[in-house]
C-alpha cells in the first residue's frame, strides 16, 4: 500500500510541475514580487519608490542573475537598493528563481 500511495504521488508531482522555472515563480511571487511586481515588471508602489529594474527587460545572464539574488545590489554610495538573499534561500532555490527571471524575458 505505501509503495502504491508513493508510486502515485510520485508520477502526479512528474506529471505537473516542477521544471526548474515554474519552482522559481512560487519563489519570486514570495521573495520578489513586492518590489518586481508579480510580472516582473518593477510597477509597484515600492518597485517604483526604488527603481526596481524590469526583469523582462534584463540583459543579464542566469549566473549574473542568481549572484545579484544571492549578494543584492547597492548604489555608488553603499546604500542598500536590493536586498540580499543569500541568507534566506538556498543556492538551488536562487538558480531556481534565475531561471524563472529568464523565462519573463520570452
Ligand atoms: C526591496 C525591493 C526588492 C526586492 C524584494 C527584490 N529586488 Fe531585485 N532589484 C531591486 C532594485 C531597486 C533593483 C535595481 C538595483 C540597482 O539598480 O542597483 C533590482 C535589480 C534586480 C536585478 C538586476 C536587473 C537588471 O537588469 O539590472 C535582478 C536580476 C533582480 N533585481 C532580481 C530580483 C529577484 C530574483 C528578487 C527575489 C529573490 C528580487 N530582485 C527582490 C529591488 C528589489
Amino acid at each position: 500500500m505505501k509503495i502504491l500511495i508513493l508510486t502515485c504521488s510520485l508520477a502526479i508531482f512528474g506529471m505537473c510541475c516542477h521544471t526548474q522555472a515554474e519552482g522559481g515563480r512560487d519563489l519570486f511571487m514570495t521573495n520578489c514580487a513586492s518590489c518586481h511586481g508579480n510580472d516582473g515588471k518593477g510597477q509597484t508602489a515600492i518597485g517604483k519608490k526604488l527603481d526596481a529594474k524590469n526583469l523582462t527587460e534584463s540583459k543579464f545572464s542566469a549566473a549574473e542573475i542568481e549572484k545579484r539574488i544571492a549578494a543584492g545590489t547597492k548604489d555608488a554610495k553603499g546604500i542598500v537598493k536590493m536586498p540580499a538573499f543569500a541568507e534566506r534561500l538556498s543556492p538551488q532555490q536562487i538558480s531556481d528563481i534565475a531561471a524563472f527571471v529568464k523565462s519573463l524575458g520570452h
